[in-house]
């Protein structure tokens, strides 16, 4: 069993839960990153619903948009674990979907600051203390529609792709720190995000799915802890693609 301590941006969130909740299981310390419009009631009402199912996650505020408040959320994360971040999931995401020729600047610039800009500000501030210590796991949650594109996402698409440049690029610089950066990309896992998608949509797009159904959260839990623990020291630069069969590549 771990006794690493792992921050879980968007922990709080239909992805997020699953990868806290199994990362639990494997004896880590974790904490959920939040936004939720800085709802901290819901955060803790949330908190609570863990604990009721055998669950014992801490909750950290934070806006992975801003460097100031990623800031605040990893000192906080080290007050209450009393030790520093040896697992960091970028998981916090978002999307504005429409087509291009309709997207405003706020689209596009919502969900790139939420999306990618993100690993910049929440990785920057981990990374040095994980080089110090020789031991450091990045995995960041990019998509199968990086990779395959999707009609009404030039954003996320562009976002989710940029993720991947970034984790093979900074997997080379600290790949001899024992430091390890990765990337799951998910298909359609039936989350809120996914459930938001008008009904008929969803079914065109389940059709295409060759395993014909949607991904369970608990899917991709299991795979981000896989590359969180100790023993996946020499999986670096890697995608997991986890998508049913959408895109094979
Ligand atoms: N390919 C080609 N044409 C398409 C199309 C597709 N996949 N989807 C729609 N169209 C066409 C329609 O047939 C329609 O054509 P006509 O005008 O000739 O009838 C035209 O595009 C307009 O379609 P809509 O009426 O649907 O346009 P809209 O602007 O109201 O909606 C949309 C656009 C919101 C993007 C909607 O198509 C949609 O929700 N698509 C799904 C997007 C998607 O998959 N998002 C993933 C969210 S989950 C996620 O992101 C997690 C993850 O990592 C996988």
């Amino acid at each position: 069993m771990s006794k690493r301590i792992a921050l879980v941006t968007g922990g709080t969130g239909g992805l997020g839960a699953a990868i806290c909740r199994s990362l639990v299981d494997k004896g880590f310390t974790v904490v959920a990153g939040y936004n939720s419009g800085g709802n901290h009631e819901k955060a803790k009402a949330w908190q609570e619903a863990q604990r009721a199912d055998g669950y014992d996650i801490l909750v950290a505020y934070g806006d992975v948009t801003d460097d100031k408040s990623c800031q605040s959320c990893i000192q906080s994360v080290e007050e209450m674990t009393g030790g520093n971040i040896d697992v960091l999931i970028n998981n916090a995401g978002i999307t504005r979907d429409g087509q291009f020729k309709k997207m405003t600047w706020e689209q596009w610039d919502e969900v790139l600051s939420a999306n990618l800009d993100s690993m910049f500000h929440m990785t920057r501030l981990v990374i040095n203390p994980m080089i110090e210590k020789g031991f450091g796991r990045i995995i960041n949650i990019s998509s199968v529609n990086a990779q395959k594109g999707q009609f009404g996402q030039c954003n996320y698409s562009a976002a989710k792709a940029g993720i991947h440049g970034f984790t093979k690029a900074l997997a080379q610089e600290v790949a001899a720190k024992g430091v390890t950066v990765n990337t799951v990309s998910p298909g359609y896992i039936m989350t809120p995000m996914v459930a938001q998608i008008a009904e008929e949509i969803q079914d065109k797009i389940c059709s295409t799915i060759p395993v014909k159904r949607f991904g369970t959260p608990e899917e991709i839990g299991r795979i981000v802890t896989f590359l969180a623990e100790d023993e996946s020291g020499y999986i670096t630069g890697a995608d997991m693609s986890i998508n049913g069969g959408l895109h094979m590549h």
